[in-house]
């Protein structure tokens, strides 16, 4: 079994390493070149132009044979689909490479045809990356057959990685989110999903990098900084929902009292005086607790700031 496949990726792999390169030298075939069919896609669509599900490729980006670039202008529907003079002729069942379906071309195969012409940029770091190794093909995102592929619109591109990502579903739901089920924030504002060489898949570096980008007001430096600011802002936010407000992790005054309880107003939750003297809830934690005072939490540049109270 291990053999039959390991057969098959190396006679698909042969057949990429061999025709793939010339793709990329040869910019307009002049003569029929070995294995592909004559009159490009005009031959392919004899039989597939009846089918609006194939044809509507004719509308997207890569059909333009204006640009010297594109897999049309060099073999017609043979740039992605590999040499197949055999499939037009009636002599193979398939094209050489195949991308969905039952026949599919094993996923290696498939994404070397795309890295031909798309390996630079955003997939700088696709090899090695979580989805490549954990084995997505380029097609698990994106459409070919198609006149604008859905995952490259906001609208759209959520639902797409919904699929597979259960989790990051529930969280668009919950009470406190960033705005991606109302179009204003996609996934792809904060990962590259095609990798990174920072975690999770970030668009930078870091996480606080990531979220200057947009929380520009954030980013410093002020005059009296809150350690935990800096260092990340997952100590106390969660990205992509949440059920307490702001996107917090946890509610406060808790969320405060993870590091703040050593003594002083911050601990005593329900140790404080009212004007009768009698014991009641301190008045330092009600309603929303420590910000009501503590307002300035990421930070702050006025010369009383010291306790982020302004
Ligand atoms: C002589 C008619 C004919 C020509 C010409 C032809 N095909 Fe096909 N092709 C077929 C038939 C029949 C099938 C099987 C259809 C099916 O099962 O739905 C097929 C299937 C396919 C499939 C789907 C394989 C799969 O498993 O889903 C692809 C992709 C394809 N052809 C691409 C091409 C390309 C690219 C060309 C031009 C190089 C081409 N075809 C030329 C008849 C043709
Ligand atoms: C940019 C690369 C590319 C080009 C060029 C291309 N295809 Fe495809 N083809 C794909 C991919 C990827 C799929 C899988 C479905 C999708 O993404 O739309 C596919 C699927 C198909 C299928 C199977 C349809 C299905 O899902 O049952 C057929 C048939 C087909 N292509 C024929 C053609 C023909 C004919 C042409 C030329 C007119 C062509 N393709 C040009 C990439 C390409
Ligand atoms: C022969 C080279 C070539 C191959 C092979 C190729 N592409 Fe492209 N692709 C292009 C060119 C050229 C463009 C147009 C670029 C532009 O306008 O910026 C393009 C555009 C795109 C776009 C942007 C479309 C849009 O609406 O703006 C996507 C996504 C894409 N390709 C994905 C793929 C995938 C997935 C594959 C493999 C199934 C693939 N490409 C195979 C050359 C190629
Ligand atoms: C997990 C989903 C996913 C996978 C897998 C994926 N892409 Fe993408 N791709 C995207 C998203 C989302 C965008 C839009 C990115 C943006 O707007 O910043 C995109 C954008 C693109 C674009 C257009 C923007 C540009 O860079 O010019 C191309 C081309 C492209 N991808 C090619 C590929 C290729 C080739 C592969 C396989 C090696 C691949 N993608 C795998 C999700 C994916
Ligand atoms: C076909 C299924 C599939 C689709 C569609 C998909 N993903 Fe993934 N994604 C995976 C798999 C599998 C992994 C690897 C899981 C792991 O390493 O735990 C992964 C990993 C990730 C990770 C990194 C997780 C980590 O632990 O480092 C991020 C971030 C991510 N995906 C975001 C996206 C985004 C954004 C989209 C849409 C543009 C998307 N995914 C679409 C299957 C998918
Ligand atoms: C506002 C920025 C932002 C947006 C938008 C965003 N993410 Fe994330 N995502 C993050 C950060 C930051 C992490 C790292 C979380 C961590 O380290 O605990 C992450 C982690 C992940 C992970 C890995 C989770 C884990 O537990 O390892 C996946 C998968 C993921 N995101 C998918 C998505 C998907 C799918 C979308 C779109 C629906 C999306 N993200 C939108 C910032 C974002
Ligand atoms: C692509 C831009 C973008 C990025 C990147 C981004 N955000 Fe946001 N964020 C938004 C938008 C838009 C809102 C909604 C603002 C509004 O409703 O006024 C928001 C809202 C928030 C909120 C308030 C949520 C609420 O319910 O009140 C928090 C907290 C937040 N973001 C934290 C983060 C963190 C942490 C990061 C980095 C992991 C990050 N953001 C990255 C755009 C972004
Ligand atoms: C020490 C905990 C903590 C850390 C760390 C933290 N925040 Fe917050 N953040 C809060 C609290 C508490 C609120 C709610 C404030 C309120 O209700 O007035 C909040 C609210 C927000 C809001 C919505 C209100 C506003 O001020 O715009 C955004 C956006 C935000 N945080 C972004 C960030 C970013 C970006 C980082 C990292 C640079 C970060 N936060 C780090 C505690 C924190
Ligand atoms: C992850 C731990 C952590 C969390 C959570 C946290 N802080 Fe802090 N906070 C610190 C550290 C560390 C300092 C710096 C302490 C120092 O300089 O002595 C600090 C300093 C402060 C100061 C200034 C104290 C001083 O002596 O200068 C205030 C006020 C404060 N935090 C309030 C809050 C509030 C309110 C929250 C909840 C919204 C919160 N903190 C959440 C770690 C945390
Ligand atoms: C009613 C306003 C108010 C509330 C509510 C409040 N604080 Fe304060 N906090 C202050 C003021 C004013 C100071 C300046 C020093 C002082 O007067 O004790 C301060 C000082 C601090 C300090 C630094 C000095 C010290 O005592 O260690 C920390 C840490 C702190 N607060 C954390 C918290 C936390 C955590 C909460 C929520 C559990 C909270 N505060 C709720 C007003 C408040």
């Amino acid at each position: 079994m291990k053999q039959t496949l390991a057969l098959k990726l190396l006679f698909g792999m042969a057949l990429t390493l061999g025709a793939l390169p010339a793709y990329a030298q040869a910019p307009q075939p002049t003569a029929v070149m070995p294995g592909f069919t004559a009159n490009g896609e005009r031959t392919c669509l004899t039989c597939h132009g009846g089918d609006p599900k194939v044809t509507v490729i004719l509308q997207n980006p890569m059909a333009v044979k204006g640009d010297p670039h594109t897999p049309f202008a060099r073999e017609g529907c043979e740039g992605c689909h590999g040499p197949s003079g055999d499939h037009a002729a009636g002599k193979a069942p398939f094209p050489a490479i195949v991308f969905k379906g039952p026949n599919a071309s094993p996923v290696e195969v498939r994404n070397a045809v795309c890295l031909t012409c798309h390996q630079a940029g955003l997939r700088m770091n696709w090899q090695g990356s979580q989805m490549e190794r954990a084995g997505l093909a380029c097609t698990d995102c994106h459409t070919a057959h198609t006149a604008k592929d859905p995952i490259l619109v906001k609208a759209t591109q959520p639902e797409k990685c919904f699929t597979c990502h259960a989790e990051q579903r529930a969280d668009s739901f919950k009470f406190s989110h960033h705005p991606i089920r109302e179009g204003l924030v996609v996934c792809s504002d904060c990962h590259n999903p095609h990798g990174s060489p920072g975690p999770k898949m970030l668009k930078e570096f870091t996480v606080n990098e990531t979220c200057y980008n947009c929380h520009a007001d954030k980013r410093g430096p002020l005059l009296w900084e809150h350690q935990p600011v800096r260092e990340n802002c997952l100590t106390c936010h969660t990205p992509h929902g949440s059920t307490q407000a702001a996107l917090l992790i946890q509610r406060s005054p808790y969320l405060c009292q993870e590091c703040h309880a050593n003594g002083g107003h911050q601990s005593q939750i329900l140790a404080g005086q009212n004007l009768a003297g009698e014991l009641a809830a301190n008045i330092r934690m009600m309603a929303r607790g420590c910000v009501n005072c503590h307002s300035q939490i990421h930070g702050s540049n006025s010369p009383n700031g010291t306790f982020f109270t302004r």
